[in-house]
């Protein structure tokens, strides 16, 4: 089978892209830890976290903010 020129234009670009997400920096080590407070000891699950950082809870996340529950995937535990 020969490829066509667009489809080398394609594979090209899906290799730029793949690169570029590759050395985005990994986001645990530049975003905001969990302090160490007492709101934030002894919390088992990432379940927990929505009691206090919901809208309308005292702690409510930015607009901006990305809307996942892995939260410890992005904010690692200050330990200190
Ligand atoms: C009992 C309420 C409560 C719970 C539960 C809670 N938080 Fe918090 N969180 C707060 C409050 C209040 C602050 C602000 C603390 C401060 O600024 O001193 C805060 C601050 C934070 C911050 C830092 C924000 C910044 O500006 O640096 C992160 C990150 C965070 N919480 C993540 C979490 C995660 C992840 C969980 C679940 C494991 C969680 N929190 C559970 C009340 C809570
Ligand atoms: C994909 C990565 C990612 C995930 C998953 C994530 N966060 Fe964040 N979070 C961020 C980033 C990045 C910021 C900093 C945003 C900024 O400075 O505008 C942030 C900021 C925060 C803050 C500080 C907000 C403030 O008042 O300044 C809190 C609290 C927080 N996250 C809690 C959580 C909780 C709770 C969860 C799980 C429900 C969670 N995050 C999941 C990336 C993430």
């Amino acid at each position: 089978m020969r490829l066509r020129k667009v489809d080398w234009l394609f594979v090209l670009a899906a290799a730029l892209v793949v690169l570029f997400v590759s050395l985005l920096p990994s986001p645990r080590d530049r975003n905001p830890p969990v302090p160490r407070t007492p709101d934030h000891q002894g919390l088992v699950s990432e379940k927990d976290c929505l009691r206090c950082h919901v809208a309308g809870g005292p702690r409510p996340l930015p607009g901006r903010h990305p809307k996942r529950q892995d939260c410890w995937r992005c904010h690692k535990v200050a330990m200190d």
